[in-house]
């Protein structure tokens, strides 16, 4: 892959070439958002003048092999779904140590997170849970779609999920999705989050079951509870205290949650897979049947339910008056 990083002396532009296209960002201007790995500018397609999402890998971690391998596998996988952003390629300053960037489809939005803190806070508790699970729905679809390729995203949570200006959700940060078969098998190489790190994503539980759909799908149900109740059900801390808990704490009832919805993330995060949803299917028709459920008790009367009431108190208030009057 031919690739090249231009900076102009006197200039804030850093003009990247990836294979025979050039992009450009401003690295004075505010960021997009950060990550754990990389900060997110607002770029330019120079050819095209269309906005992308030029991601730079932190300074501190160009020297460090695994970074560098996760950030090209991360620009390698290029998926077609409407809920996992598209990626266009690679920038490498050179093969060992330099700047890498990584371009990708510019999200107009915000993350899912804000957008339920922001958008979303003046609702009814119903109407916002409603809302917050269907939208998330759309993840479940990433998800069957990554599923069924054989590729594991590993790192659910709610800073990798957007949501745009027509309300289309987003899956981001590709960066550690992997083959089923390629398992990370000792702490050190631990590279997840641990506030949504299933017990067998934590090599030294002794748990022996594989890394798979099940594991994507536990850090979702601990992303919807997040998103709802707004905390992590297993922050501890210290990480090594978090991934105790994900082995040895059961998920907290909490009053933000109806019952219904409770046993679906619990059932979402047992510490066994064999007893969590096998599927992202599974797990959506969970949800599927939860929404009904809800919306069917959150109906709104029709008007004339109001009216009668209103009616009938008035009556019966001007006949108690009468009554007290003779
Ligand atoms: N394609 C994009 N369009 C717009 N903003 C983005 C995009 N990708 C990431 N961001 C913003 O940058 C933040 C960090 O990106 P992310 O890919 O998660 O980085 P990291 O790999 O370091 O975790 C996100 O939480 C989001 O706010
Ligand atoms: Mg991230």
């Amino acid at each position: 892959m031919q690739t090249a990083v231009i900076k102009n002396p006197g200039s804030s532009l850093i003009y990247l070439r990836v294979n025979e296209e050039w992009f450009c960002y401003d690295y004075k201007l505010q960021p997009l958002g950060q990550g754990a790995l990389g900060i997110v500018y607002l770029g330019f397609d120079c050819n095209s003048h269309q906005r992308v999402a030029i991601k730079k890998i932190r300074d501190e971690y160009t020297n460090n092999r695994y970074v560098r391998q996760s950030a090209r596998a991360e620009a390698s996988k290029i998926f077609y779904h409407p809920n996992i952003v598209h990626t266009i390629g690679l920038c490498e300053e050179n093969q060992y140590n330099g700047a890498m960037y990584i371009i990708s489809e510019y999200i107009p939005g915000v993350t899912f997170e804000s957008f339920v803190r922001t958008r979303l806070n003046n609702l009814s508790k119903t109407e916002r849970i409603v809302r917050i699970v269907s939208e998330m729905r759309q993840i479940l679809d990433a998800l069957k779609y990554l599923h069924n390729l054989g590729i594991l995203h590993k790192d659910i949570k709610p800073s990798n999920i957007m949501i745009d200006s027509v309300l289309r959700v987003k899956l981001t940060d590709l960066g550690i999705s992997e083959a089923y078969h390629k398992q990370i098998r000792t702490i050190k190489e631990f590279i997840g989050t641990p506030q949504y790190a299933a017990p067998e994503m934590i090599p030294e539980s002794g748990i022996s079951s594989p890394i798979d759909a099940r594991t994507d799908l536990y850090a979702f149900g601990v992303t919807l509870y997040e998103l709802i109740t707004g905390f992590n059900p297993f922050a501890g801390a210290t990480n090594d205290e978090t991934l105790h808990n994900q082995l040895c704490r059961v998920l907290p009832e909490n009053s933000e949650l109806p019952r219904k919805l409770f046993k679906i993330l619990e059932k979402a995060t047992a510490k066994e897979p064999d007893k969590r949803y096998q599927t992202a299917t599974e797990f959506d028709n969970a949800l599927v049947e939860f929404l009904i459920y809800a919306q069917s008790k959150n109906k709104v009367r029709p008007i004339w339910v109001y009216i009668t009431v209103i009616i009938f108190g008035i009556i019966g208030a001007i006949l108690l008056l009468q009554g007290a009057l003779l």
